[in-house]
Order: C-alpha cells, then structure tokens, then sequence
C-alpha cells in the first residue's frame, strides 16, 4: 500500500505557483488576488477560508475576507457579490458554504460571476467543464485529478465508484474521470441513498472516491484488493483528548482498508490539502485571464 500523500503534492504544487506568481509579479503585474466570504460562524467554515487565506499569502497571492452576519439578508448579500464582481482588484472569489436558511445557494452561485468564480460553481462553468472547455474546475475534485495524476495512477477503463453526488464533489469528480482524457477514461458508476446492492457496488471499485460525508463508512470488507482509494470525508467527531475538541474522520476505514488497498488518501493529509493548492491554481488561472483574456 502507498499513501497518496495530499500534504507533500500541495505543497509541491503551491510552490510551483509561488514561482509562477513570482514572474507574473516580474512582467509588471499586480499579484493575484483572492477574495472569500464568509457568512457566520460556523466552526468549520472559518477553519477552512482561514487556511485559504494563509494560503494565499504563502504563495505571494494577495488576498481578503469579507465576513458577513448570520443574519445577513439575501439582497444585501447578493449586493457584497455584486461589488466583489465589479472590483477590479479581485480574480477570484468564493463564498464560503453552507449558507443560513435565509439565504438561496442557488442564488448566490448564480449571482457569483463565472470568470471569478474559482470555486467553479456555477453552472456557466459546471457545463463547459462537462463539455471539456476552459473552465474553472471545482477545487475538490480538481485537487483529486491533480493527486492522480501527480502519482501516475492508472484510470482508463478502470471502474471508478463515486460515492455521493453532491454538486461539489460526487458530480464534478464523476464527469472528470469519464472525460476522453487522463486522468479520466475510467467507466464511472456514481452511488447514492437509492443505490440497490451497495456494497457489491463498491466491492467492484477500481478506483474509489468517498464523498458521503458517513465516518468509516467504508470498511475493509467491502473493498478489493489493490483499489485505488480516496476519502473525501472530513467529518469532525468529539475527542477529548485533542486541544481542539475533535478530531477529522474521513468516510473510508483506514486501518482496515488500508491493508487492501493499493493507494489510500490519509485523513487529515489527503484531499483537503490538494483542495486548496486547487483553488490557488484557479485563481492564478482567473489572474492570468485578466491580463490575456
Ligand atoms: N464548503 C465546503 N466545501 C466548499 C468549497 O469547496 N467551497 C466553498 N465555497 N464552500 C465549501
């Protein structure tokens, strides 16, 4: 078993945006510019848009964030977008989901402006990545085909079992890995809360992604040997014994599924590095466009 090592690959990634941002710098023009709000305070939410902003820095990016009130109306919300769409300063922004219960994520995904939506959310961007044009690919599954890809795995017309079919990742990853090209080429089978026969589904995975958001819902006995897995989980579960209170737990079993597999995504370590260094690389794609576009 070898680990698909998600820390060590980001960080091989934002170093080669470092360099990149270092010679954008050199021909004249301003850094790259990441913009992210968040809305509320939600524990996670402000876990996840504090380590892209420290990410941003890391890489020479410039970056800001626009935190917002739980209580926010969605008109207000939708005029703070309208002024991030407007702002020449800004490449890209994201809006940190989930949302409160008065605010449409639909709305919001809509209202966001497809050349600055690096999050590529929206559906301007979901269909042309579907039809295989330049398109800001969602950072999760962009960071998955980034790992595959970075350690050679072989996915043509391997069966690849997608479990979930969120808009965020179950979706995107599934058309990724059918595209005609590599990574991809894999026969893609995606599993949900009506999928019949589940386990024999997943015992047949090549290639397996995790995106269901159940601790361990995987266990040893319902994989093959030598599948290629990736957890996507990162499930905060209460653990006394941690200075913060919790601990990450992703969907995927890893003391037993580990010893069947032949590369495995830790977690912590796996997916959520490569989904920042992903979102960079959008956003230096967004700065790139807007002085070629
Ligand atoms: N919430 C969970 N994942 C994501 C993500 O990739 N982008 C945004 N904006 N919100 C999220």
């Amino acid at each position: 078993m070898r680990i698909l090592d998600g820390k060590e690959t980001s960080q091989a990634l934002r170093n080669e945006i470092a360099d990149e941002v270092v010679k954008f710098k050199e021909k004249g023009n301003r850094p790259p510019h990441l913009a992210a709000v968040l809305v509320g305070n939600n524990g996670a939410s402000i876990t996840y848009v504090n380590a892209k902003i420290k990410a941003c820095e890391e890489v020479g990016f410039s970056s800001s964030l626009v935190r917002l009130s739980d209580t926010i109306s969605q008109a207000e919300l939708l005029h703070e977008i309208d002024k991030l769409n407007n702002d020449p300063a800004i490449d890209g922004f994201i809006v940190q989901l989930p949302l409160p219960d008065q605010i449409s994520e639909k709305k919001v995904i809509m209202a966001v402006n497809p050349k600055k939506d690096v999050d590529g959310f929206h559906p301007q961007n979901l269909g042309r990545m579907a039809l295989n044009m330049h398109a800001f690919v969602p950072a999760t599954p962009a960071g998955i085909i980034e790992l595959l890809d970075r350690y050679n795995i072989e996915t043509g017309g391997k069966h690849c079992v997608v479990l979930g079919r969120s808009h965020i990742v179950g979706l995107p990853m599934s058309i990724l890995m059918s595209r005609n090209t590599y990574p991809g080429n894999a026969t893609v089978t995606i599993c949900h809360s009506h999928t019949r026969n589940l386990e024999d589904m997943i015992r047949s995975a090549d290639i397996l992604i995790a995106a269901v958001g159940r601790p361990n819902f995987v266990r040893g006995n319902m994989v093959k040997e030598g599948v290629v897995v990736v957890d996507v989980g990162i499930t905060r579960v209460v653990d006394t014994t941690k200075k913060s209170g919790y601990r990450l737990v992703g969907d995927v079993h890893f003391d037993e599924v580990s010893k069947k597999a032949a590369f495995i995504t830790p977690v912590p370590g796996g997916v959520g590095p490569m989904t920042i260094a992903a979102l960079l690389k959008n956003t230096m794609i967004g700065a790139r466009r807007r002085v070629k576009p």
